[in-house]
C-alpha cells in the first residue's frame, strides 16, 4: 500500500480533528493528497494543518447538524485545491443512552452527525464530481452495530450504522455510471476519544477480547488506502468489516 499515490487528488476528512479522522487525514496527506479538514474544534484543525503544510491541509470549521456549513465546506475545498475526488464520511457520535429516554433535540443531533450529514455531503461532491465530469471515492465510516446491537444503550447509533450501510449500497448502484465509488469501512472498538469515554463508564474491555486488546486508529490505513486506491475500480457498495477479531460471526448453513 505504501506505493499509492493519490497526488493530484483532494480529499475531504469529516471528523478530522481527533480519532479516526485525524489519522484518514494524515493517511491521505501521507500519499500525497491535498486534504480538507473539517470539523468543530478549530484549533486542532490549525493545529494539523500547520504540521501536514497549509499547501496540503485547509482547515474549515463545520458543525455537520448545518447543511449550509456542509456545502461550505465542500466549496471552500473546491475554492482551494479543486474538485473533491474523495470524500470520507467519518465524523459521528455515539447516544449512550437507551432508546426511550432520549430528548427529540439528542434523536435529531445522532441523526443529524451520523446519517443526514454523510447523505447531504455525498449528494453535495457527487454533484460536483458529475457536472466535472471526473471520478470519486466515497468512504463511509459505519461500525460493528450494523451487524449487532448487544443492548448496551446505544440503539440509535446502531440505526444509524446500518443505514450508512445501506446509503453505500444504494449511493453506489445510483453513481456506478458516473465512476463514483462509494464503500464503508465497519471498524470494531478502537482507541479514540469515542471508546476513551466508554471505557470509563464500563471499564477496561481488553480481558473480554479474543486478542486482549483494543486497536489503534493506525488499524484502518491500509483499508482505507485500498477503497481510494485507483487500482480498486471496481470495488463499490462494499462493507470492509475491520474488527480485530471482536465480533461472534454465525455459522453458515
Ligand atoms: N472508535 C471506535 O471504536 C469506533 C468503532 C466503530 C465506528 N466508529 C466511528 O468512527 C467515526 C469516528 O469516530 P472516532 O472513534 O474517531 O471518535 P472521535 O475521536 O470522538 O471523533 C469523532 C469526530 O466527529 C466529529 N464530530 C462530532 N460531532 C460533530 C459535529 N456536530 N459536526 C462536525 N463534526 C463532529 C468530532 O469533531 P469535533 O468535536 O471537533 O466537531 C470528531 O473529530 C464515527 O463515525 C464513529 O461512529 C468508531
Amino acid at each position: 500500500m505504501s506505493g499509492i499515490d493519490l497526488s493530484g487528488r483532494v480529499a475531504l476528512v469529516t471528523g478530522a480533528s481527533s480519532g479516526f479522522g485525524e489519522r484518514f487525514a494524515r493517511v491521505l496527506a501521507a500519499h500525497g493528497a491535498k486534504v480538507v479538514l473539517a470539523a468543530r474544534r478549530l484549533d486542532r484543525l490549525e493545529a494539523l494543518a500547520d504540521e501536514l503544510g497549509r499547501d496540503k491541509a485547509l482547515p474549515v470549521a463545520m458543525d455537520a447538524t448545518d447543511a449550509e456549513a456542509l456545502v461550505a465546506a465542500v466549496e471552500a475545498g473546491e475554492q482551494a485545491f479543486g474538485t473533491i475526488d474523495i470524500l470520507v464520511n467519518n465524523a459521528g457520535i455515539p447516544d449512550a443512552q437507551r432508546a426511550h429516554k432520549m430528548s427529540l433535540e439528542l434523536t435529531d443531533r445522532v441523526l443529524g452527525v451520523n446519517l443526514r450529514a454523510p447523505w447531504v455531503l455525498s449528494c453535495e461532491v457527487a454533484r460536483r464530481l458529475i457536472a466535472a465530469k471526473k471520478p470519486g471515492r466515497i468512504v463511509n465510516i459505519s461500525s460493528t452495530a450494523h451487524y449487532r446491537y448487544d443492548g448496551g444503550g446505544a440503539a440509535l447509533y446502531a440505526v444509524t450504522k446500518t443505514a450508512i450501510a445501506r446509503m453505500t449500497e444504494a449511493l453506489s448502484v445510483e453513481w456506478a455510471y458516473a465512476n463514483i465509488n462509494v464503500n464503508a469501512i465497519a471498524p470494531g472498538m478502537f482507541v479514540t476519544e469515542m471508546t476513551d469515554g466508554m471505557f470509563e463508564r464500563i471499564g477496561d474491555p481488553r480481558p473480554g477480547l479474543a486478542r486482549q486488546r483494543v486497536p489503534e486508529p493506525e488499524g484502518l490505513d491500509t483499508s482505507l488506502l485500498y477503497l481510494v486506491d485507483p487500482a480498486s475500480e471496481c470495488v463499490t457498495g462494499a462493507v470492509i468489516k475491520v474488527d480485530d477479531g471482536q465480533s461472534a460471526r454465525m455459522a453458515l448453513k
